[in-house]
């Protein structure tokens, strides 16, 4: 069972469906098939969403409370070491479908009113007791659960690096926002910053955010990579033929015969408005939902397949142009580290000390692949599923909604700086870089490792579509 205090509330966060625990109760007893490993709320297929999953997958102590922070993650080098900079690269939290894949669903959600017969239980619940109630007008915005999500992330930074994310430099105008134009990331950045101002009780004082999609939206401005890739059809060719593949044609198979319709009514696209069925029914309102049940969990992992192909070749490794078109981005991230660095070296006050940024999971796949995170010895394919089971690349992993990287410097004393990577709030270490087991990297270590990009990685460059002469 989830536990009671994931709905109460801490700061009358969200108390939107306290009662769903007690019906559990009534319900579990009836279905003796359910094993005591057996969450009967949470679907069985739940870590294979990709970039749509819960937050509360990857850092599953959340389920209990939203607020836990383990401080001793942090393995300070030495206990003389304060943090002096941080910088947050967070995605937007959980939305409501694009209206794209809203028109998705209804197209399936008429398929099985209309054509699909059975006399099983979950279907007949889609056919009597479900309703579309998603509409084209939600479009990718914000849901509720989106807004906690933010929220209850603030609040754990501030548990997590109270130095930093702190009351005094809230108020002292130290903690800067950035944001992509995007609503559901403009909400995001004020639900944050909510959740703060809520954690300290602060009324009489408003705090500003940047809108900067040059920063936030790279992807729309790199001219080269929205040619290359972004509209050219034989960028995905891969995702394609997977689409197209034997694993992929087994899913629909299933799928139609477990609805008994034809199978030509259920394409890949119907397939996958169904996987979303599942998953947005859980994220959005943390039901199982009976669409869940069109799935066994060697089909989700096939959908998850075809969802991480899709990212690969779009925003990760596939094409060079989708890591350079975040140079932008890493630039900004790095010369903000390199002046708090400078100023702490020569005396002075940081004069940024904590940065919070809120985009995409599309801002995000991009630094991350440049960093070199997640990166597989071989390529993902439309042929080598099989081969990539244990692949490291894994969007379900790395992007849930509100998913971040974070960047801590840290001053040790002496002049010797550190910088922590975080991701999801878990330490993690930069791919290549060496560090002894016990401490994280020297500053101008990573520096060092990433001194290509330093010096080069220019956005301006990489983004025009002519000037590379390889291609002419
Ligand atoms: C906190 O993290 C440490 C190190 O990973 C672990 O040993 C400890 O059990 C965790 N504590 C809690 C309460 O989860
Ligand atoms: C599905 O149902 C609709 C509405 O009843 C009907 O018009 C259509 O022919 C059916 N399609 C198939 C393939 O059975
Ligand atoms: C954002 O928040 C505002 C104010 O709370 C609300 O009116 C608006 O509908 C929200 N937009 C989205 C996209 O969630
Ligand atoms: C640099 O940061 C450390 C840790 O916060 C602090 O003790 C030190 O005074 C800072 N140096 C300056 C010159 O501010
Ligand atoms: C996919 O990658 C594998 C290596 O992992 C390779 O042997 C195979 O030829 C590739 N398939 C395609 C279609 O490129
Ligand atoms: C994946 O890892 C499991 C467990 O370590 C191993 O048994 C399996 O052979 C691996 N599969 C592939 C394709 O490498």
């Amino acid at each position: 069972m989830v536990n009671e205090s994931f709905w109460v509330d801490h700061d009358d966060f969200s108390l939107e469906i306290h009662n769903l625990s007690y019906s559990f109760i009534i319900l579990c007893c009836l279905r003796i098939y359910v094993t005591l490993e057996d969450d009967p709320e949470i679907p069985a297929i739940v870590k294979y969403f990709n970039t749509k999953g819960r937050y509360e997958e990857v850092n599953p102590f959340l389920i209990e409370d939203i607020l836990a922070v383990n401080r001793s993650i942090l393995q300070f080098p030495a206990a003389q070491c304060q943090e002096i900079h941080l910088t947050a690269i967070i995605r937007h939290g959980t939305r409501y479908p694009t209206s794209k894949n809203i028109k998705e669903m209804q197209q399936l959600y008429n398929i099985v009113l209309h054509n699909a017969s059975g006399e099983e239980s979950w279907l007949r619940e889609i056919q009597t007791q479900w309703t579309m109630w998603y509409t084209e007008d939600m479009d990718g915005r914000l849901v509720q659960k989106g807004v906690n999500d933010l929220k209850h992330l603030a609040v754990r930074l501030s548990k997590l690096f109270p130095s930093l994310i702190s009351e005094e430099k809230l108020r002292g105008g130290l903690i800067q926002f950035i944001t992509s134009s995007k609503h559901r990331c403009i909400n995001s950045t004020l639900a944050f910053k909510s959740g703060l101002q809520k954690l300290w009780d602060i009324k009489d004082q408003e705090f500003d955010h940047t809108v900067n999609d040059a920063l936030m939206r790279f992807f729309d401005k790199c001219t080269r990579f929205v040619q290359k890739v972004n509209n050219n059809p034989s960028a995905v060719i891969e995702v394609d033929n997977f689409k197209q593949g034997p694993e992929m044609r087994r899913v629909q198979e299933k799928i139609s015969n477990r609805l008994r319709v034809p199978y030509s009514l259920i394409t890949h696209d119907m397939a996958e408005a169904a996987f979303y069925l599942c998953a947005y029914e859980f994220a959005i309102k943390t039901v199982h939902s009976p669409w869940c049940r069109l799935f066994d969990e060697v089909d989700a992992q096939v959908m998850e397949y075809a969802s991480d192909l899709r990212e690969f070749w779009k925003r990760g490794y596939g094409h060079d142009i989708n890591r350079k078109a975040s140079c932008i981005l890493f630039h900004d991230v790095f010369s903000r580290l390199h002046k708090a660095a400078s100023e702490n070296k020569s005396g002075q006050q940081v004069t940024k000390p904590v940065t919070a940024q809120v985009g995409h999971a599309d801002t995000l796949l991009p630094l991350l692949t440049l960093l070199g995170f997640f990166k597989d010895s071989q390529a993902l394919n439309s042929t080598n599923y099989a081969a990539q089971t244990n692949r490291t690349f894994r969007t379900s992993h790395m992007l849930p909604y509100a998913a971040n990287l974070i960047l801590v410097l840290y001053d040790c004393g002496g002049g010797d700086l550190r910088l922590q990577p975080l991701l999801n709030e878990k330490p993690v270490t930069f791919p290549g870089l060496v560090t002894s087991r016990s401490s994280m990297p020297l500053y101008q270590n990573v520096r060092e490792h990433y001194g290509e990009l330093l010096q080069g990685c220019d956005f301006e460059n990489e983004c025009q579509l002519f000037k590379h002469p390889e291609e002419v």
